[in-house]
């Protein structure tokens, strides 16, 4: 059997915010699978702002996607052909898949799914790769302690409104930002102590009154005029913690760099960045404490999920940057 698979390639790479002349969206024959192989017939993709950073031709943590490559994405899927012994037809599996209807993966990349837990786009989210990004970096890298003041950008996001929400679970004094109204409702909802719209301005102000005292955690998720807004806002011995810079990754010239790193010597505090690949042995781990939490409610998993199918790809992308989601951004196929 043969099926006929629509996937975006990238045709060539952007300048600025990625237009739809950027991509490549053709149609091939996926042929049975080769010894070791799987067939997944994707269901929902993954959209995450580093995909903007997989597309410039520069040295990184993984290397660009390739121009005429079918572009990097994690998602989901539903085996529809085998010739691995662990995965069956029928099996909902999570893995690497690519923007692609159809994808033929090493049967050992791909991971089987607990759907009692939790549906396919939670463990694209909250149990997925953003999960463990929060989780990782707030214990590990931020060192969270419970009762401490945590701020959080891109709060009302995939990863920020799990750091939000462990940060509760622990006892935290929490102030989230997101951009709108709608949003910073939803992160008082969330139980955040304060929540800011960044978009009303005078930030340094703004995070001053939400945490008087300072704070002892900046998880930073958009870089920008909000990071030096934190950074004036320490508390002795923060940890600023290097998540991403979303704000800047369509920027055509580098960004100003933090005007205010000195508060780092001031505040004896450290800035770290991380990558959440580096934890992935102990991803087990995180989903286990995501996962009690999802189960005991503690923890709100959301996701906002597009419709179009992979031809909506170009356009989901870009509604990342226009903060479209709540939530995790999935795109269903
Ligand atoms: N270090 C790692 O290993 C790792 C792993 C995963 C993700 N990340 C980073 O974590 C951050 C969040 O990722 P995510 O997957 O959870 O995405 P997300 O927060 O679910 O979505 C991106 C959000 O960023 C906000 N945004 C967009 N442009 C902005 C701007 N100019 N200024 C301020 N906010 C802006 C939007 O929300 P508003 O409506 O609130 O503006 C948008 O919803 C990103 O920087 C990403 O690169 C890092």
């Amino acid at each position: 059997m043969t099926w006929t698979s629509t996937q975006v390639q990238l045709a060539r790479r952007p300048e600025g915010v990625p237009s739809d002349d950027v991509w490549d969206i053709t149609s091939t024959e996926v042929a049975e699978p080769a010894d070791g192989e799987v067939v997944v017939q994707v269901r929902y993709l993954s959209l995450d702002p580093a995909m903007r950073g997989w597309l410039n031709d520069v040295r990184s943590y993984i290397p660009p996607v390739q121009i005429g490559e079918v572009m990097r994405a994690g998602g989901t899927g539903t085996v529809v052909a085998s010739a691995h012994p662990d995965h069956a037809v029928g099996d909902v599996v999570t893995g690497t898949v690519g923007a692609r209807e159809y994808a033929t993966l090493p049967g050992e990349e791909l991971t089987t799914l607990d759907l009692d837990l939790a549906d396919e786009p939670t463990w694209l989210g909250a149990l997925g790769m953003p999960g463990m990004t929060a989780y990782f970096g707030l214990t590990e890298v931020g060192a969270l302690q419970d009762g401490e003041t945590v701020l959080v950008s891109a709060a009302a996001g995939a990863v920020g409104s799990v750091v939000a929400q462990i940060a509760k679970a622990r006892g935290c004094r929490v102030i989230g930002v997101a951009g709108g109204p709608d949003k910073v409702a939803w992160l008082r909802e969330l139980g955040c102590d304060e929540a800011i719209d960044y978009r009303e301005g005078d930030l340094t102000r703004q995070v001053r009154k939400a945490a008087p005292d300072g704070v002892d955690i900046y998880f930073d998720n958009v870089g920008g005029p909000l990071l030096d807004a934190a950074l004036a806002n320490l508390r002795r011995g923060a940890r600023v913690v290097l998540c991403g810079a979303i704000s800047g990754y369509n920027a055509q010239s580098l960004p100003d760099g933090p005007k205010r790193y000195m508060s780092l010597l001031v505040f004896r505090a450290r800035m770290e960045g991380f990558v959440v690949f580096d934890y992935e042995d102990r991803y087990p781990e995180a989903i286990a404490a995501i996962g009690s939490m999802i189960r005991d409610g503690s923890l709100v998993a959301r996701e906002t999920v597009l419709d179009g199918g992979v031809r909506a790809f170009p356009e989901a992308l870009r509604g990342l940057f226009d903060g479209v989601n709540t939530g995790k951004l999935v795109l269903a196929l």
